[in-house]
């Protein structure tokens, strides 16, 4: 690393004296500023573990919903293990990358039927789990477990490369996360990086006025970027909502298929002149901006299978399909 030159009264974040100011600082801040989050009342590991995987690339606000419904349903370790890979992935439905889900649902299956349904209880064990990672076993760990591990993910990449003012390796990162990590309260201190990165040290342009540890930062705004947002691809995409009977016709994706494999879908039919009947909303994926339209037709366009429709709801749906079925007012 090579040394950057300080900016006027930038407190030296590599001396223990600063260090142990910028916990302070950092931790009263949290205590005044945190997010009432449902995962935060308790230090239940279980409660704990399904928010961290639900908030992997998914941010807070999108992930509560989700996340208060998903505990009703399955609100144990063992009722979790016991349920079907199909409930767990309905439950799911919207969240999208599936495969947290199935890696949730499997890792619920071995505490329970490998491990006497104790939950592990260090980073290391943690580590042992399918979908665990070294960001959420140590987010578990020192969260649930009070183990001192440091978190790095998105956003405390980012503060550390501000706080430190020069191009930081991965390798680097997690170094200077686990050497200013607070020791008495490691879960409240790395909660505390991942919020002043997601509410304050935003990526264009971050709020250092109200930062608590703005006189320890290297770049205060400097060089924060301003680009226009990443131009969007735009595609129009057609469905076929058929119903007959209380019925309705459905398609199930094939279990190798590399994006969401067995979940149910409405069938995709060619694009076709617009009609004053058709359902239009629209989906985000990533960089793309759907335009969907949904023609409803009694007789079907295109082959599927017929779906009662009180048990549409309980199928592993993909977020479109539910988007359009719930604007359909068929669940
Ligand atoms: N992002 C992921 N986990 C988080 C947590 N526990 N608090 C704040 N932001 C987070």
């Amino acid at each position: 690393m090579t040394a950057s030159r300080r900016l006027p009264f930038q407190q030296d974040l590599e001396a223990p004296a600063g260090q142990h100011a910028f916990r302070q600082r950092l931790l009263s801040w949290y205590d005044r500023n945190r997010r009432d989050l449902p995962w935060r009342n308790r230090r239940d590991p279980y409660r704990v573990w399904v928010s961290e995987i639900m908030l992997q690339q998914t941010r807070v606000a999108a992930v509560l919903g989700y996340y208060a419904r998903f505990l009703r349903r399955f609100p144990t370790l063992e009722k979790l293990a016991a349920a079907r890979e199909a409930s767990v992935l309905a439950a799911w439905s919207g969240l999208g990358y599936y495969r947290r889900a199935r890696m949730l649902h499997a890792a619920a299956r071995k505490i329970v039927h490998e491990l006497e349904g104790v939950f592990p209880a260090t980073s290391r064990d943690l580590l042992a789990l399918p979908g665990v990672g070294r960001y959420t076993a140590a987010a578990i760990a020192s969260i649930a477990f009070n183990e001192p591990a440091a978190v790095v993910d998105g956003n405390v990449e980012r503060v550390m490369q501000r706080l430190f003012g020069r191009s930081l390796s991965q390798r680097e990162v997690w170094v200077a996360a686990e050497d200013l990590l607070s020791r008495n309260r490691p879960g409240d201190f790395n909660q505390a990086m991942m919020e002043l990165g997601a509410t304050v040290c935003v990526p264009m342009e971050p709020l250092c006025a109200a930062c608590p540890v703005v006189r320890f930062c290297s770049t205060r705004g400097r060089g924060s970027r301003n680009p226009k947002a990443k131009s969007q691809r735009k595609r129009e995409i057609c469905y076929a909502l058929s119903c007959q009977n209380g019925e309705v016709l459905l398609l199930k994706r094939p279990k190798d298929a590399a994006l969401m494999p067995g979940m149910w879908e409405l069938p995709e039919i060619e694009a076709r002149g617009p009609r004053s009947s058709d359902l239009q909303l629209r989906h985000s994926i990533t960089i793309t901006d759907y335009r969907v339209r949904v023609t409803r037709t009694e007789t079907p366009l295109v082959s599927g299978q017929w779906v009662p429709a009180t048990r549409v709801s309980k199928l592993p749906l993909t977020g479109l399909a539910r988007k359009i079925l719930r604007a359909a007012e068929i669940i």
